[in-house]
């Protein structure tokens, strides 16, 4: 099972200039996680701290138990090879063929032979659809080739953490929807704790288990994504339909005068941009045919049902529908996904016995 992550009142200044202060989250484990926010957010920020690269300023953030934010250097060496790491560019070698890009860390870090090492890289290739590739530099390649590499990379010492920042920058939206689908394989097959940073609406509303967004230096949200893709948070709509209308603006955020003269314009007739409507939870995406179930999604499963009585009701409604029919009646709903007819109270009571029922469940 992949680590967990705990981020409490994690902050992180540069100087002056606060990036974000009191982010708290946990990224469960073997869960997939994307974490959206407009530019200059600190999004990469973030993951940088969450491997040691950076230093937040206060808070904690424990991986597996262990707070990199205090802990000895020593410890976060040992910590950091928990993580795969695939940045924006996949940081590859430019003067490094493939093979030896993807074997970079296993040299690096284990005392492995050349052989068993040979083993490993021709395997994250295959996986990563780049078997026969191997000679190539990464000046040669497309740039999906290289993510795939990067992501080949990440991949090779089994980490039990996989940051990625900006899967989908410089691909198009077939091949981002395609580098989306190997995030679920290897999820599928290593039950790996993910956070994907993007900007990507597509992928964010039909890939990760949990939604979170950062904006005005704070972690506006974070939860199972149901509950931001059914917000009615304006900076949340304005972001998820990509809009000129709202809070964000060309440069940080606007003003007040501003989003009043914005308003104007608008209501005149002038087009906001964006789609007209994004709405509504789409399905989510699953691992390939042929792979294995992903733990963390039937995991989550018992777990949101756990918390549901606490969620927003679009969340809730959005989350009992996405159940089968057997596990609709298993939590006591009807079996076509209503909730029970009634008041208030006998719903309330029915979320009680679903919290129960997920309880009996984890037991
Ligand atoms: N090493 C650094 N020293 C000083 N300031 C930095 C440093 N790294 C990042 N920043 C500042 O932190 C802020 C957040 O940067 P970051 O790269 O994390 O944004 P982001 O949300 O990833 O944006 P994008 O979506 O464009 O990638 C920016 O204002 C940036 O200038
Ligand atoms: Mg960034």
């Amino acid at each position: 099972m992949g680590a967990e992550v705990v981020i409490e009142g994690l902050t992180k200044s540069f100087g002056r200039q606060t990036i974000w202060r009191d982010v708290t989250l946990t990224l469960p484990p073997g869960e997939v996680s994307v974490m959206l926010g407009p530019s200059g957010t600190g999004k990469s920020v973030f993951l940088k701290s969450m491997i040691g690269l950076l230093k937040p300023d206060g808070g904690k953030c424990l991986i597996n138990g262990v707070d990199i934010v205090r802990c000895s250097e020593h410890k976060l060496y040992e910590t950091r090879k928990l993580f795969g790491v695939l940045f924006q560019d996949g940081a590859l070698f430019g003067s490094m063929n493939l093979y030896d890009n993807v074997a970079f860390p296993l040299r690096e870090h284990t005392k492995k032979s050349e052989s068993e090492i040979r083993r490993i890289v021709f395997e994250k290739l295959e996986m990563t659809g780049l078997a026969g590739a191997e000679k190539k530099l990464p000046g040669e390649i497309s740039g999906g080739m290289r993510k795939r590499a990067g992501l080949a990379r990440a991949l090779v010492l089994d980490p039990e953490i996989i940051l990625v920042d900006e899967p989908d920058s410089g691909l198009d939206p077939v091949r981002t929807t395609y580098i989306s689908q190997l995030f679920l394989d290897v999820n599928a097959q290593s039950d790996a704790t993910f956070l994907i940073v993007t900007h990507n609406i597509n992928l964010a509303r039909t890939v990760p288990d949990n939604l979170g967004m950062l904006f005005r230096k704070e972690l506006v949200m974070f939860g199972p994504r149901e509950v931001l893709l059914t917000s009615e948070e304006p900076v949340v709509k304005q972001f998820l339909n990509g809009r000129m209308d709202g809070p964000i603006g060309m440069s940080e955020e606007k003003d007040s005068a501003t989003i009043a003269a914005e308003r104007a314009m608008f209501e005149a007739g002038h087009h906001v941009g964006g789609v007209e409507e994004i709405t509504g939870i789409p399905e989510q995406m699953q691992p390939a045919p042929g792979m294995p179930e992903r733990m963390g999604a039937h995991r989550r499963k018992g777990r949101v049902m756990k918390i549901l009585g606490t969620l927003p009701p679009e969340a809730q409604q959005g989350i009992i529908d996405s159940l089968s029919p057997e596990e609709q009646q298993r939590y006591g709903f009807h079996s076509d996904g209503r909730r029970p007819a009634g008041d208030h109270a006998s719903s309330t009571a029915n979320f009680d016995t679903a919290y129960q029922t997920a309880q009996g469940d984890l037991r």
